[in-house]
């Protein structure tokens, strides 16, 4: 057995399919999801004195935790289910503040369901969102540092940029379009859904206004674990999407109570942490991004296609265009990924975008390079 299959097992990951999609939702592993029970029962045995006298203190320890392995403090970390509600956190606390006349910028590589968010702050206020075109394929970061610049005007007042895209699974070069944003005083919400265990971070020193991060995709921890950072200048004006008793209370308070739910998300993520750094920590990033790229150099010569990125601008994901004909269509889509699926029992997303329909893999621990070399060849086959 290799160490991979060990590692797999490690996961609830069902065997005899082939995975490359750890990207959309992530894998928590199962000394995580017993961890995750034991809190659950925790709650259960004395719920009042669970959210009464253990909570508070249990949420903001792991905050600090957290704050430790994304360079941060924990008083600036809230806890969100997942970075759609970190972003719609901050958009719609932006919405008293945006007028008729102001622009939104964010880039075609956006998520869909952000880019929805971004249409309602636009209708709400007046404000005009702009979508800057990013090229893809892609040659250098320095073509998004240019497409933003260029986009920038004297009504540029938000800015809701991707860490990692994920249609196209690029790294941004984020640290530079924050640069940017300062120097024309543009508020700018970092989009960080996929940045917890794929590349290191250190917020405090990255200087966005606020930031937004899974951990369930890429850190290990159960589903419904983000967290929201907020720059402590707009920790006032910035409350969770439900408000709830501690309304203008502070903000670790209103985020920490938005009404009674599963606590256990938010409370695993410290031992997430233990797993990812047990499991190599900085190690993981580098061997994960190894087998992107060679997973990402076996396709692409099977399929006899460019590469749409350069090295540096990918993590544990990369898209390589599909080699079929096609329009790029989301049908077409959703087609190519069923027939994966129901034929071959390949799960990995298949994305449209700019016409053109991509394949987007994902590297976690428990893949290995057999994976990439089924999904390389399945082509081959007919059927179509
Ligand atoms: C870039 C980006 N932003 C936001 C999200 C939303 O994440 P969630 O479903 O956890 O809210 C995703 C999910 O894949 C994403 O890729």
């Amino acid at each position: 057995m290799s160490i991979n299959q060990n590692i797999y097992s490690e996961f609830y990951l069902e065997e005899g399919m082939t995975f490359l999609n750890n990207g959309s939702f992530g894998a928590a592993p199962r000394t995580v999801r017993a961890m995750q029970e034991e809190i659950r029962l925790q709650f259960e045995r004395q719920p009042v004195r669970f959210v009464q006298r253990e909570l508070p203190e249990l949420l903001r320890s792991a905050a600090s935790t957290l704050g430790d392995f994304i360079g941060a403090r924990g008083e600036d970390i809230a806890f969100v289910e997942n970075a759609s509600t970190g972003i719609n956190a901050v958009v719609r606390s932006m919405i008293p503040f945006l007028k008729m006349g102001d622009e939104i910028l964010t880039t075609n590589h956006v998520y869909g369901a952000v880019r929805q968010t971004l249409i309602y702050a636009a209708e709400c206020t007046g404000a005009k969102l702009i979508e800057i075109d990013v090229p893809f394929p892609i040659e250098s970061p320095e073509q998004v540092i240019m497409a933003f610049k260029t986009a920038i005007s004297e009504n540029t007042k938000f800015a809701v940029l991707d860490h990692i895209t994920s249609p196209t699974g690029i790294i941004y070069p984020i640290e530079n379009l924050v640069a940017v944003c300062k120097q024309y005083e543009i508020a700018v919400l970092v989009d960080g859904a996929h940045a917890p265990g794929m590349v290191e971070l250190n917020l405090d020193s990255l200087g966005a206004d606020w930031y937004t991060g899974n951990c369930h995709k890429w850190l290990f921890a159960p589903k419904g674990s983000a967290f929201l950072w907020t720059l402590p200048d707009h920790q006032a004006i910035t409350h969770p999407t439900v408000i709830s008793h501690k309304y203008k209370m502070g903000y670790t308070e209103e985020f920490d109570w938005t009404g009674t739910q599963d606590f256990s998300s938010f409370l695993s993520i410290p031992a997430a942490i233990d797993f990812y750094n047990n499991h190599g920590g900085a190690n993981i990033r580098t061997k994960n991004r190894a087998l992107t790229l060679e997973a990402r150099n076996i396709i692409a010569a099977a399929w006899n296609k460019p590469y749409p990125a350069p090295d540096e601008m990918l993590g544990f994901m990369a898209a390589i265009e599909a080699p079929v004909e096609t329009a790029g269509t989301p049908e077409e889509a959703v087609k190519l990924h069923d027939w994966l699926w129901d034929n071959h029992r390949i799960e990995v997303p298949v994305m449209p975008f700019d016409g053109k329909l991509w394949i987007r893999i994902s590297a976690q621990i428990y893949n290995k390079r057999e994976d990439y070399e089924i999904l390389a060849g399945v082509f081959d086959k007919k059927g179509l």
